[in-house]
C-alpha cells in the first residue's frame, strides 16, 4: 500500500467533505507534459536510494515515470486537490512504500517534510498550474468553456471561491488583480461590470462571469482569444494564491534541496516563468542547465495542446558556500 497523508495546513479548516476512498482514476485524465525531459533531468543527478519531491502530483504522471525509471528512488508528492491525491495514490499504489502522497499546498512543504523525514532531497519537480480534469470538469468553475459554479479552487475543501473573492473585493482591487495576473489592459472596465453583475445578483456561474466580461469589452474577434481568457486566468491565480505559493516553493527548495540535486519547473504563463528564471540566474546558488526554457517537441505539441505553452527550466543546486572566516 502506498501511504497517503491528509495534512491540514495553515489555519485552514473546512466543513466540506471528500470521499477519499471512492475510485478516482476513472474520471481523471491528464496527459503528462514533457514527461521524458523532466524525468531525465531529475534522475540523472539522483544518488542511489534518493528521495525525489513531486510538488504537483496531479494524476501522478511524472512521479510514475521517476519510479519506473529507477527502482531505487522514492517519491513524496504534494497536491492541494483532493481528487488529484486520490487519483495519483490509486495509480501509484503499486510502488508500495516507495511512494507517499500528501494533501497540502506545496508552500507548506518544508514544514511537512520536517515531520516526515530529515534525509536529503535528491531532486524536485513542479509542473505548475492546473490539470486537465480541473479545467474540464464544469463543477470546478475554472473554465469559460463550460458553465459551472464560480469556484476555481484547486483545493475544494478549503479557501475562498472566486465568487466569494469577487464579493469581498471592491472594483479597484478586482481591477488590480485582473491587470496584474491577467495582464489585461481593460481591467477597470471589466472589474466594474463584474461588480455590477454581482451587486445585481446576476453572477453565480462561469457563464455569468463571461457574459459580464463580454458586456465590458465586446465579443471575441474571429480567430482571436476569447474575451474571458485573461480575466479567468487572473481570478484563478488570485483564488489559489498561485504566485505567493510559487515564491514560497522556490525559497524552501533552495534551502532544503541537496547540493548537486536538480530542480525542474514547468510553467505555463510568463509570471511564473519570470520567477523561476530569476531564481536560476542566482549563479552562486543554482547552475541553470537550461539557458533558455525548453519547449515541448512539435510532436508533443500536436498531440497535447496543453503542452504548447509549457516552458521547462532545470537547474542544479550548487554546493553550499562555507561562510568565510
Ligand atoms: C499540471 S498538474 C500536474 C500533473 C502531473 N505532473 C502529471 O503528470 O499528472 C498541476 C497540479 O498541481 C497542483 N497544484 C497547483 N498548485 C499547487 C500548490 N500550490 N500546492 C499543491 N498543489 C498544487 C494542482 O492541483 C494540479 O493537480
Amino acid at each position: 500500500m502506498s501511504m497517503e497523508l491528509q495534512f491540514v495546513y495553515d489555519d485552514v479548516s473546512s466543513d466540506e467533505e471528500f470521499d477519499w476512498e471512492s475510485s478516482a482514476m476513472d474520471d481523471f485524465e491528464h496527459v503528462t507534459v514533457m514527461r521524458e525531459e523532466v524525468v531525465t533531468a531529475l534522475v540523472a543527478s539522483a544518488p542511489a536510494g534518493g528521495l525525489i519531491i513531486d510538488a504537483t502530483l496531479g494524476g501522478g504522471g511524472h512521479s510514475e515515470a521517476i519510479l519506473e525509471r529507477r527502482s531505487d528512488l522514492r517519491v513524496i508528492g504534494f497536491d492541494r486537490d483532493p481528487r488529484a491525491i486520490a487519483a495519483s495514490s490509486e495509480r501509484l499504489a503499486r510502488f508500495g512504500t516507495r511512494f507517499q502522497s500528501v494533501h497540502s499546498a506545496f508552500s507548506c512543504g518544508v514544514e511537512i517534510l520536517e515531520q516526515l523525514t530529515r534525509e536529503p532531497i535528491a531532486g524536485v519537480c513542479a509542473d505548475l498550474g492546473v490539470s486537465s480534469p480541473q479545467i474540464d470538469d464544469p463543477t470546478r468553475g475554472m473554465s469559460f468553456r463550460h458553465s459551472g459554479p464560480l469556484d476555481m479552487r484547486m483545493d475544494t475543501l478549503s479557501g475562498e471561491t472566486a465568487l466569494e473573492l469577487i464579493g469581498r473585493l471592491d472594483a479597484d482591487e478586482l481591477a488590480d488583480i485582473i491587470f496584474r495576473y491577467g495582464e489585461e489592459r481593460r481591467s477597470r472596465r471589466i472589474a466594474r461590470n463584474i461588480k455590477r453583475a454581482f451587486d445585481e445578483d446576476d453572477l453565480a456561474t462561469t457563464a455569468d462571469l463571461r457574459r459580464a466580461i463580454v458586456r465590458a469589452i465586446g465579443p471575441a474577434r474571429i480567430g482571436g482569444v476569447d474575451p474571458g481568457t485573461r480575466t479567468f486566468q487572473a481570478l484563478r491565480i488570485a483564488v489559489n494564491s498561485e504566485i505567493d505559493e510559487l515564491e514560497k516553493l522556490l525559497l524552501w527548495v533552495t534551502q532544503r534541496i541537496a547540493p548537486g540535486a536538480a530542480f525542474a519547473v514547468l510553467s505555463f504563463h510568463s509570471l511564473e516563468d519570470r520567477l523561476v528564471k530569476q531564481l536560476f540566474r542566482q549563479g552562486d546558488v543554482w547552475k541553470a542547465l537550461t539557458k533558455k526554457p525548453r519547449m515541448a517537441s512539435d510532436e508533443e505539441a500536436s498531440t497535447n495542446p496543453r503542452s504548447r505553452s509549457a516552458k521547462l527550466r532545470v537547474a542544479r543546486r550548487l554546493p553550499f558556500l562555507e561562510p568565510s572566516e
